[in-house]
C-alpha cells in the first residue's frame, strides 16, 4: 500500500477525496486498530426469544460477522424458558436479520455465525437448567479442544436478573477459568435497578458472584457514534477547553426527545416513568461526558473515575412547586399530521396513571469548572420530533457594539452537538449581513456526519458487544456511576410517588412539553431551544 502524508493530502484535493472514499468504503473497519481482535468466545444470552434480542441483539453479532469482527472461534447459545430446538432458533435468529439488520442478509456472513448457534431451554430460577447449560459449554469447548471466553448476556426483564445471576455463581459458570484469560464475563442490560436501594442490592448480587472489572453494564448510547465523539470533540481540539467552564459558558440545555408514544410498553413504561427509562441513564450519561474534568488516559477507569466525580458533584435537587424538577403525561394531540391518542388512552394504562412521559430537571454542579452555570436536562415522549442532543449557551458579548434601534440584541453563542438524527455538530455565530449598513444575523455552521463519511454507521450495540468481548469496559457504567446517579434521582422519585398526580401536568401530543418545564428556565431568563 502506497503511504500518503497528510500534508500531500492537504495539497491535493483528489487524492484527499479518494483517501475519504477509501475510508467510507470501510468506515467501521478503517478506525479500528490491530489490537481489538476479540478472543474465541461464546456468548450466551439470557432473554433470547425476547424483543432486544432480535431488535438489537442478533443483528449486531451478524453485522459484526459482516464486518469480519468476530473471532474465528465464536459460538452463540440462546438461553429462554420456551422450548425451541435448534433449527428453528436459527431460523428466528435469520428472520430478525432480515427485519432488524441495517444490512440485507448475507449467506456467508450469517452461515459462519449460524453453524455455531445453538439453543439451551431453561428457567431462570431453575438451577438444574444451569447445570445443563454448564455441559453444553462445556461440550463445545471438548468439541473444540480448547477453552473459550464465556459471555453472558442478561437481556430478560429485570425481575430475574438476580436469579440468573445467582445460578451463574451457583453452577460454577462464573468462576469458571476467573482470573485468567479466557474468563468469564456478564452484560447486564436496563434497567438497573429502580431506585438507588435496589440498585445497591443488585450491585451487591453482581458482586457475590463476579469481580467488578467481568461486569459490563450497558447504557446503549453510550454505543452511540456521536456520543464516543463527545470525548473526541472535546479532548482532540484545543479550542473548546480553554471556554469549556463557568467563565464563558452560560448555561447547558440536554434534550432527548422521542416522537414515538408508549406503544405496547406500556406495562413497563408504568413501573417505570421518562425518570427512570431515560433520565437517569442516558441523559445523566450525556451530562457526565459533557461536564467531566479531562481524564488523565483513555483508560476506562480513568474515564469512569471522571463521570462519577462529576455525578457527585451535582448538588441534591430541590423539590416540589418552584423547585428544580417539572413532570408531565402526555395528552391527545396531532404529530406530523396524525392524530396521536394521550398517554391514559394507551393500551394498558388506566385512567389514574401517575407515570410521568416527560421530565425536566434544573442541575447545579458544585465544583470549580461549573458552579453557577444551570444544566437543563429534559426528556419525553410523543413530543414535536425525535431529537436527542447537547446545546452549550455560551455568555453574550457585551453590549458594546452592534446595537439596532438602540439595542444590543446579539445571539449568544450555541454549540450543538446532535447525537441523532441528523448528526453533526453545530455552532451559531453572528455574522455581518451583507449590504452597506452593519447589521448582524446569527449564521449555523454545521458538520454532518453523513455528508462526510456516509450513512452506514455501526449500530451502538455492534460496538457494544465487540468492547465487551475484547474486554473494553469504557463505555459501559461502573457499578458506583450507577449509585451517583440513583443517588440523585431516588430523592425526586420518592417526592413524585407522595405527591401523586399533584404537580402532574399535561402536554399535548405533538407539542415540546408543559409549561411547568419553561418555568425551571424562566427564572434564570433562559428559554428551551428549539432544536
Ligand atoms: C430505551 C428506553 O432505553 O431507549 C425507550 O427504554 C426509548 O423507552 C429508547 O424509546 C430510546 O433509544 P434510542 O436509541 O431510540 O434513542
Amino acid at each position: 500500500m502506497t503511504r500518503i502524508s497528510l500534508a500531500s493530502l492537504a495539497r491535493d484535493p483528489e487524492k484527499l477525496s479518494s483517501a475519504m472514499a477509501d475510508s467510507q468504503r470501510h468506515p467501521f473497519l478503517h478506525g479500528l486498530s490491530k489490537h481489538r481482535g476479540a478472543p474465541p468466545t461464546v456468548v450466551v444470552i439470557f432473554g433470547a426469544s425476547g424483543d432486544l434480542t432480535a431488535r438489537k441483539l442478533i443483528p449486531a453479532v451478524y453485522n459484526l460477522s459482516f464486518d469480519n469482527l468476530l473471532p474465528a472461534d465464536f459460538f452463540l447459545v440462546g438461553y429462554g424458558r420456551k422450548p425451541i430446538p435448534d433449527g428453528e432458533f436459527r431460523t428466528l435468529a435469520a428472520a430478525a436479520i432480515k427485519e432488524f439488520s441495517r444490512r440485507e442478509l448475507d449467506a456467508s456472513a450469517w452461515g459462519r455465525v449460524a453453524a455455531h448457534t445453538s439453543y439451551v431451554a431453561g428457567g431462570y430460577d431453575e438451577p438444574a437448567a444451569f447445570d445443563r447449560l454448564a455441559v453444553h459449554l462445556d461440550d463445545i469447548e471438548r468439541q473444540l479442544g480448547r477453552d473459550v471466553q464465556r459471555m453472558f448476556y442478561v437481556s430478560t426483564p429485570p425481575s430475574v436478573f438476580a436469579p440468573i445471576l445467582r445460578n451463574l455463581g451457583a453452577s460454577g459458570l462464573a468462576a469458571k477459568h476467573l482470573g485468567q484469560p479466557p474468563h468469564s464475563k456478564v452484560i447486564i442490560e436496563k434497567p438497573f435497578g429502580k431506585d438507588l436501594a435496589s440498585a445497591a442490592a443488585l450491585n451487591e448480587t453482581i458482586r457475590s458472584v463476579f469481580e467488578e472489572h467481568q461486569v459490563y453494564r450497558i447504557d446503549h448510547y453510550l454505543g452511540k457514534e456521536t456520543v464516543q465523539d463527545l470525548l473526541v470533540q472535546r479532548f482532540a481540539n484545543s479550542i473548546f477547553e480553554p471556554l469549556w467552564n463557568r467563565n464563558f459558558i452560560d448555561s447547558v440545555q440536554i434534550t432527548v426527545a422521542e416522537e414515538v408514544g408508549v406503544g405496547t410498553r406500556g406495562g413497563y413504561y408504568e413501573q417505570s416513568g421518562c425518570l427512570r427509562d431515560m433520565i437517569q441513564n442516558h441523559t445523566m450519561q450525556l451530562l457526565a461526558l459533557t461536564a467531566m474534568e479531562p481524564p488523565v488516559s483513555l483508560d476506562a477507569e480513568a474515564i469512569r473515575d471522571e463521570k462519577v466525580k462529576l455525578l457527585k458533584a451535582i448538588q441534591p435537587l430541590v423539590l416540589g412547586p418552584g423547585g428544580d424538577t417539572a413532570r408531565a403525561q402526555y395528552a391527545a394531540g396531532m404529530i406530523a399530521g396524525k392524530a396521536a391518542k394521550g398517554y391514559v388512552e394507551e393500551e394498558g394504562i388506566s385512567a389514574e396513571s401517575r407515570t410521568e412521559t416527560y421530565a425536566a430537571l434544573r442541575l447545579s454542579i458544585n465544583n470549580w469548572r461549573w458552579q453557577g452555570v444551570p444544566f437543563y436536562l429534559r426528556s419525553g415522549k410523543r413530543l414535536a420530533r425525535r431529537v436527542s442532543e447537547i446545546a452549550i449557551n455560551f455568555k453574550r458579548p457585551p453590549g458594546t457594539l452592534f446595537a439596532e434601534e438602540g439595542r444590543f440584541d446579539l445571539a449568544a453563542n450555541t454549540l450543538s452537538f446532535q447525537i441523532q438524527p441528523d448528526e453533526g455538530l453545530s455552532l451559531i455565530l453572528n455574522t455581518k449581513i451583507p449590504g452597506l449598513e452593519t447589521r448582524t444575523q446569527p449564521v449555523k455552521m454545521s458538520f454532518r456526519y453523513a455528508t462526510t463519511f456516509g450513512s452506514n454507521t455501526p449500530e451502538a450495540y455492534e460496538r457494544l458487544v465487540l468492547d465487551a468481548m475484547i474486554g473494553d469496559g469504557t463505555l459501559f457504567i461502573r457499578g458506583d456511576e450507577a449509585l451517583a446517579s440513583w443517588k440523585l434521582c431516588t430523592p425526586v422519585l420518592e417526592a413524585w410517588a407522595a405527591a401523586g398526580r399533584e404537580g402532574m401536568r399535561n402536554y399535548d401530543a405533538g407539542s415540546w412539553g408543559p409549561a411547568s418545564a419553561d418555568a425551571l428556565l424562566a427564572k434564570s431568563g433562559h428559554l428551551w431551544r428549539q432544536p
